[in-house]
């Protein structure tokens, strides 16, 4: 089992849009932790965070890691910005983290047609103080818990994912 490629990163930077647009060119599916996490709770993320707070979240995050490890192979996987915490997350496959710097990522965010909607929906990243210290203890986690580290910022998705190929046919994995 397992055997998928599994990105991680800050909240933002792009997982599930690099996700969906690897798994369109490599005929796999892509699957999102916090997407399985909101239909098995049928509730959205911030209001789990807001009803029952963090650390529930966080035991559910582990169920999702622990139920992929046993049943999802061969898939991308794009995870929520503090799933790479998961004390199984080597079983589930290659780890690759898509940087960006914090200004980058707010930036884009910013930018986006639907940003206030983006920025609401993720409780930790209303305090832009709180944020910018998660960010900077994260960072050499992320770094410590990858494979691959590939720098997303101020590149299209396309690129992105044109350079994450072929970083992933070197590694064998595709
Ligand atoms: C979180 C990131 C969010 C979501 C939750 C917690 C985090 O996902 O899982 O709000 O701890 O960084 P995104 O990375 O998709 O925003």
């Amino acid at each position: 089992m397992a055997g998928n490629i599994v990105l991680i990163g800050f909240m933002g930077v792009g997982k599930g849009r690099t996700a969906r647009a690897l798994a369109a060119e490599t005929s796999r599916f892509a699957i999102d932790t916090d997407d399985l996490i909101e239909s098995f709770v049928k509730t959205k993320i911030r209001t789990l965070f807001a009803e029952q707070g963090e650390p529930a979240f966080r035991r559910i995050e582990q169920q999702t890691a622990d139920w992929l490890e046993h049943h999802v192979s061969g898939s991308i996987v794009s995870t929520g910005g503090g799933f790479f915490m998961v004390n199984n997350l080597r079983c589930l496959g290659r780890i690759v983290y898509l940087h960006s710097s914090l200004k980058g990522i707010i930036a884009t965010l910013r930018r986006h047609p639907d940003a206030e909607r983006k920025i609401k929906k993720r409780p930790l990243l209303r305090d832009m103080a709180k944020a910018k210290e998660l960010y900077r203890t994260r960072l050499p986690l992320y770094r410590e818990a990858a494979d691959i580290e590939i720098d997303v910022e101020g590149r299209k998705t396309s690129e992105v994912v044109a350079a994450l190929k072929t970083l992933l046919i070197q590694d064998g994995l595709l």
